[in-house]
């Protein structure tokens, strides 16, 4: 079997394409969503990533603020713009890029975030309110992964998913995603990490493998069935002195072997990475339109 590749950028295209009425609806309303972007420090990576926002927020006509801080700045200091883009009218969304620096707590600053103003899902109001399957913001990762699945009629009702990773950002909510009772949902749910013994084992009962464990090549072809459907989340670095860059991007698969086995396969980049933007798009226009109802 050859896998079909799913094209994230397709998707995330026809995301953002299905948000322009809506953002007219507010802009008639006289309600432009905004979005702002706390960036901290000089990480090469953070500052592309918040660029790719902001871009994202102009093609789309929403309005955005990118607040960039030395690597020296002190907690209460990020605190205080916190506060004040809680209070800040024109601001429908508040995103803190990770990683902060480490001399400050940034589940702390999380807390300090309005959950209505949470359009990376991270607050645990938000959090919470996902977990028992009620209304919120959801975090954009998985979220953009379940919405990858759907546009592809790929439905993981009843289906064996195994989740590698565990982080607080994709492994935990998407699995928690999944195994939810309801529409694109309804999975079995195994997740497996660092510390699983037999991860081949495991990977290999996957009708549909989500690896977001951050390390290249983890997912070789042998720890897939075939015929799984093989999302990758892993945005890795790795060294290539032929790139223009220096470094080329890969994800947490083996892409070449597994898209021999699997049906279906996200390419890195161009896979899920373009989702999470989307999906950060479609946060920020809903919590500006949940902003109308109050
Ligand atoms: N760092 C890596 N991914 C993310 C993300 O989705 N949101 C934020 N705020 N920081 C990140």
């Amino acid at each position: 079997m050859t896998a079909l590749i799913i094209d994230g950028k397709l998707v995330a295209a026809a995301i953002k394409e299905s948000l322009k009425p809506r953002i007219a609806s507010l802009k008639a309303k006289g309600v432009v969503p905004g979005l702002a972007a706390v960036l901290v420090g000089d990480d090469p990576a953070s500052a592309t990533y918040v660029g790719a926002k902001a871009k994202a927020c102009e093609d789309l006509g929403l309005y955005s603020e990118v607040i960039r801080q030395p690597k020296e700045l002190i907690e209460p200091a990020l605190a205080s713009i916190i506060h004040g883009l809680n209070a800040n009218k024109k601001i429908h969304g508040i995103l803190v890029q990770s990683p902060l620096p480490k001399h400050i707590d940034e589940e702390a600053m999380t807390l300090l975030i309005d959950p209505a103003k949470d359009v990376d899902g991270f607050h645990p109001f938000n959090v919470g309110m996902m977990l028992i399957g009620k209304p919120g913001l959801l975090p954009c990762t998985p979220h953009g992964i379940i919405k990858l699945l759907e546009h592809y009629r790929i439905d993981p009702d009843g289906k064996e998913v195994v989740v590698v990773g565990r982080s607080n950002i994709v492994g935990k909510p998407v699995a928690a995603m999944l195994m939810q009772k309801g529409k694109m949902a309804n999975a079995t749910v195994t997740v497996a990490h660092s510390r699983s013994k037999n991860l081949s084992e495991i990977t290999r009962r996957a009708d549909i493998l989500i690896a977001a464990i951050g390390r290249p090549n983890t997912i070789t072809g042998d720890m897939i069935k075939s015929g799984a459907v093989v999302i990758d989340v892993g945005v890795n670095r790795v060294e290539n002195p032929t790139a223009k860059k220096g470094y080329s991007l890969v994800g947490d698969v083996d892409f070449a072997a597994c898209a021999e086995k699997a049906s279906f396969i996200t390419p890195v980049p161009g896979g899920v990475g373009p989702m999470t933007i989307a999906m950060l798009m479609s946060n920020t226009v809903t919590a500006a339109e949940k902003s109308t109802e109050k």
